[in-house]
């Protein structure tokens, strides 16, 4: 099915990470080091459009004009905590970004969101907003965060996973098609407990050796 929001980042490297991303055997080190390898190869990708404007400078030569990105600093925003683990890969490219949080848990049971903690930088007008969590399952929860941003002011918002579900996209392109999906892999499908199929597993407790 073809989503209109959606754009999959295909890329041999990203691929090849992702493969062992995925893979139960990669021990939690090297999982978190692939995961942020993988968001900085995004990143480069989604801040593809961002507006520049001409400086002057002074090499060791001469003076010159040269490019630099324009505008107010960008805010990052991982869902917590498995977000986290894709911030620094996105840092090492854009350095100078704000960072807020949204923490949402889905609750095992109803597998329904819920938050509990949300904190962005007051001045969000005009910002661009990069939405991070590593995986769009019943997008249940990456819903909710963008819905918390739209409603606290913000305006421009692109959402970054690695992993998304049809049944996510669905949910998040219809709730919020003005939000571009930007995602390393689209996966089959939910299991019953409606963990992505073929997914790699629970993201925070691979993230953060838990279970
Ligand atoms: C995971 C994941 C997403 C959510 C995706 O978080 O990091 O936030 O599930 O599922 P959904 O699309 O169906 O909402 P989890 O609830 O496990 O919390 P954690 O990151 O704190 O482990
Ligand atoms: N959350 C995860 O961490 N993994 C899934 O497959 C679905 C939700």
């Amino acid at each position: 099915m073809k989503y209109e929001n959606l754009i999959i980042i295909d890329h041999p490297l990203i691929k090849h990470k992702l493969t062992y991303v995925r893979d139960k055997n990669t021990p939690k080190k090297e999982f978190k080091e692939l995961v942020d390898e993988i968001a900085m190869l995004m990143a480069y990708e989604i801040t593809k459009d961002f507006p520049l404007e001409e400086i002057e400078i002074e090499t060791p030569i001469c003076k010159t004009k040269s490019w630099v990105v324009s505008g107010k600093k960008v805010v990052l925003v991982p869902i917590l905590r498995a977000g986290l683990g894709m911030v620094d890969g996105v840092l090492k490219l854009i350095p100078s970004a704000r960072v807020g949080h949204v923490g949402i848990y889905r609750d095992p049971k109803t597998v329904k969101p819920v938050t509990y903690y949300f904190k962005i930088p007051s001045d969000c007008e005009d910002r661009d907003f990069i939405l991070i969590d590593p995986m769009l399952a019943t997008g249940g929860s990456a819903v909710e965060a963008a819905r918390i941003l739209k409603e606290n002011g913000v305006k421009n918002i692109k959402f970054m996973c690695l992993i998304a579900a049809p049944e996510g996209v669905e949910a998040f392109s219809k709730a919020h098609p003005d939000i571009k999906i930007y995602t390393a892999a689209l996966d089959e499908r939910l299991n019953e407990k409606k963990y992505i199929v073929p997914g790699l597993g629970d993201a925070g407790d691979r993230l953060f050796g838990t279970k």
